[in-house]
């Protein structure tokens, strides 16, 4: 088994930049697929702390090449923000940087879309990074691809037909100031001059590394609840950030990966609008929120915070064909005197255990608990699963038992030795 997808199985930070810096060790590769500087992902290297957001958190293993892959999104003022922290903090990635030429850029305008759209009532609560915006235009096949930035002549053709309909919408709709050709066309060259060194044909570089028998880790963004199709639509982001993505946003096919792996937190958190049947009243959400440090690592906003969801992570193996499950932040849990899970939910006097297509439906669903005593002390410092307390094992052990997927991996704590596998 060489070729792996980790992605979330939640509403997004499940904790998968750690997990994926642990698999890059056993790595040669690692690719992002979908999505953009909406992600965070943290990895934590003994004190220093990294948060990466375009870049693969396979960056920090210096004999691990990264590649951001045609499916991704890219801002490049904050892909070269990102390379010149790397760069100050010691991580290099010359040499080790390839970015699709296939991906779409996202230009300024989008994020001002993005964020006057955000300003209507029915909001989604994106992170304001013009993600959407950018999306539409590439299936509206008008978008500007990195390619584009090396083709001078293109991108002026491109980018002025561009501006001519958003500077309409701008002007004409919202009201707001248009932006000026010569100074975004003069900026964006300048970017594709920077990033030219990076940029390739990573279908090319990934699929002959896959036929040398290299070990390619797919980097899912976001998390299957965001997913643009099996998500809680439209309170989502707009890609596939499910396994399917890996294929489409690499252009590596479907019979070249052997394993997907998916990430969740042993509770459930969500940024953003949009339904979360087991979400937290105010005393306990406050209090998790502060022991699991539930603040967005993009936008610093408080995440939502509620009870594990086996119908939620049931229907994310579904649509993934998840084949094992990694378990993360069990150690926020260690408080607790008792902990629920959700199995099911009830609606319209009927338990359903497949997770609702209807918006409507989902709200108004009841979730159906299961109780379960807590441990009730510190897990922050075991190294294995058998010297976890004996409650904390039959969570682990319910959960596994719920959701018919092998439990692989357990965390306790963000650091890379806080981590052990769960064992037969
Ligand atoms: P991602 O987007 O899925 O990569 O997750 P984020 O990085 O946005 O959020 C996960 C947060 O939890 C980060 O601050 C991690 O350092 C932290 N974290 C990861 N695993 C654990 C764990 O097992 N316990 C605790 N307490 N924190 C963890
Ligand atoms: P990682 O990879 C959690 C959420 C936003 C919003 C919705 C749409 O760190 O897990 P967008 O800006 O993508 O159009 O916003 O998706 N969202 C995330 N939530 N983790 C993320 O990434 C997210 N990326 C986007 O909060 O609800
Ligand atoms: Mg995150």
């Amino acid at each position: 088994m060489s070729n792996i997808v980790i992605l979330g199985a939640q509403w997004g930070d499940e904790g998968k930049g750690k997990v994926i810096d642990i698999f890059s060790a056993k790595s040669d590769y690692v690719v992002r697929y979908q999505g953009g500087n909406n992600a965070g992902h943290t990895v934590v290297v003994g004190k220093d702390s990294f948060v990466l957001h375009l870049i693969p958190s396979g960056i920090l293993h210096k004999g691990t090449i990264c590649v951001i892959g045609n499916g991704v999104v890219i801002d490049p003022k904050a892909l070269l923000e990102e390379i010149a922290m790397l760069e100050k903090r010691g991580v290099s990635v010359d040499g080790r940087l390839f970015v699709s030429e296939e991906a779409h850029v996202i230009f300024p305008y989008h994020r001002t879309l993005d964020e006057l759209k955000e300003q209507k009532k029915k909001k989604i609560g994106t992170t304001k990074r013009g993600i959407g915006p950018c999306y539409a235009d590439k299936v509206a096949r008008s978008g500007i691809r990195i390619i584009d930035l090396l083709e001078a002549d293109t991108l002026r053709e491109k980018l002025q037909s561009n501006l001519d309909e958003k500077n309409a919408v701008l002007t004409k709709i919202y009201g707001v100031e248009n932006f000026s050709f010569d100074g975004l066309y003069g900026e964006y060259l300048e970017y594709g001059k920077k990033i030219k060194k990076y940029v390739c044909n990573t279908k090319r570089l990934l699929n002959d590394a896959i036929s040398k028998r290299k070990r390619v880790l797919f980097e899912g963004a976001q998390g299957t609840l965001l997913d643009v199709d099996y998500g809680t639509y439209p309170f989502v982001t707009s890609s596939n950030s499910t396994a399917g993505g890996a294929s489409t946003g690499t252009g590596v096919g479907p019979t070249k990966i052997d394993k997907v792996v998916g990430v969740v937190k042993a509770y459930t958190t969500r940024v953003g609008e949009g339904p979360f049947p087991t979400e937290f009243g105010p005393d306990l959400m406050e209090r998790i929120r502060q022991k699991g440090k539930e603040f967005g690592a993009t936008t610093g906003r408080p995440r939502r915070c509620g009870w594990f969801d086996a119908v939620v992570v049931g229907h994310s193996i579904m649509v993934n064909g998840i084949d094992e499950i990694v378990v993360t932040k069990l150690d926020v849990l260690d408080d607790l005197d008792s902990i629920k899970i959700c199995t099911g939910y009830r609606y319209n006097g009927k338990v359903y255990n497949d997770f609702p297509s209807s918006i409507k439906a989902l709200t108004a669903c009841e979730p159906i608990y299961e109780e379960l005593p807590g441990w009730q002390s510190d897990t922050t410092k075991i190294t294995s699963y058998e010297k976890l307390p004996r409650n904390a094992k039959n969570y682990l052990k319910r959960v596994q038992a719920l959701l018919h997927t092998k439990i692989v991996l357990i965390s306790v704590g963000s650091e890379r030795s806080q981590t052990f596998s769960k064992g037969a």
